[in-house]
């Protein structure tokens, strides 16, 4: 796993805020000490020590470098954002049966669902009060909307799951909600507990979006083109799950799709020798380069976005983060 600072480029900005996210770090583990249950508050304090590349955080700390920072402030939008996003994980690991995050037992594996379910609300429930605690209603309003966003992206998906008919504008639909829409808001809190002004809210708030996006196509990409110990979870996972991504989307709606649609049935799990198959073609076929291309798209996006709001330290490490998350190799 890489660490945020190389993720963010080594600069002084860069090391001013992997020294903010402690701060975030240090409000996590208090909320996880917190919990009155030894279960809950030994599961909260395992996901937090496994690692994670505080991405949001990060993003929610740059952008607060457009406005007035105010550190206090944006660590704690910065704490709720990792709490939002741990939450998610935790539930999505249930939804998919994943054993494994971030090279270790889910939460699911190793205390059940019951506590997973719940200590996942619970950290949505955590997340809402930090951001009570900004006192911006608006803010309040846009991270209410953002969970609902992640809940319906997610059922959205899975009600989708072993569909092997599924479009790429269904595909862009689900990355809109179960992940676009989470770093929208930390580059949107961001902006706005700096108090910058509504342009750069929204502004931001775009950069977040199509951050999102290349961010979620590369990670589809990562479950089809790694070895499963780059990863932490195995090669093809996804198909595994009935989960259509983009390289496979292109590979079954292209000229060499005919066979492959004949051997995923609809509704049914792809056997071993099919994943594998799947897996070669995408690479054969230029479905991944295409996949590629589609992410760099996003990227050239943020590119132009960033270079509109001026030339800042804050700009030139916001890309390079942009760079890190369509070239990233894990
Ligand atoms: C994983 O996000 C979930 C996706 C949106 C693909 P990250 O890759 O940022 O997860 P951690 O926090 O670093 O483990
Ligand atoms: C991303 O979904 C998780 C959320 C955005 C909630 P995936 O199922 O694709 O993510 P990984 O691959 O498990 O991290
Ligand atoms: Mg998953
Ligand atoms: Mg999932």
């Amino acid at each position: 796993m890489p660490t945020l600072l190389s993720i963010l480029g080594v600069n002084p900005l860069a090391m001013r805020i992997v020294a903010d996210t402690r701060l975030v770090d240090a409000e996590l583990e208090q909320l996880a000490q917190r919990a009155a249950d030894p279960d809950l508050r030994r599961a909260l304090h395992q996901l937090f020590a496994s690692g994670g590349k505080r991405l949001r955080p990060a993003l929610v700390l740059l952008a607060a470098h457009w406005g007035a920072y105010d550190r206090g402030r944006a660590v704690v939008a910065g704490a709720a954002m990792e709490m939002i996003h741990a939450a998610s994980l935790i539930h999505d690991d249930i939804i998919d049966e994943a054993a494994m995050r971030r090279g270790r037992p889910t939460t699911n594996s190793l205390y059940g669902s019951k506590v997973a379910v719940l200590g996942g609300d619970y950290l949505f429930a955590a997340a809402a009060g930090a951001v009570a605690s900004l006192n911006d209603v608006s803010l309040m309003a846009s991270t209410a909307s953002t969970i609902m966003s992640l809940c319906a992206g997610e059922i959205n998906q899975s009600a989708h799951a072993f569909d092997w008919q599924i479009s790429e504008a269904d595909y862009f639909g689900y990355l809109e909600q179960k992940t676009a829409s989470l770093t929208l808001l930390c580059c949107r809190a961001g902006a706005m507990v700096a108090q910058a002004s509504e342009h750069v809210v929204e502004v931001l708030s775009e950069i977040g979006r199509n951050l999102g996006m290349a961010f979620q196509i590369v990670d589809d990409v990562l479950d089809l083109t790694s070895a499963p110990e780059e990863l932490g979870k195995p090669t093809g996972h996804d198909l595994l799950e009935g989960m259509l991504t983009l390289p496979v989307i292109h590979l079954l709606q292209g000229p060499e799709g005919g066979d492959f649609r004949k051997q995923l049935h609809q509704g049914q799990a792809p056997d071993e020798q099919t994943i594998r198959c799947i897996v070669q073609a995408v690479r054969a076929n230029g479905s991944i380069d295409y996949a590629y291309t589609v992410a760099r798209r996003y990227m050239r996006e943020v590119e132009r976005l960033v270079a509109g709001l001026g030339n800042s330290d804050a700009g030139k490490t916001l890309v390079q983060v942009m760079h890190y998350a369509v070239e990233r190799r894990s």
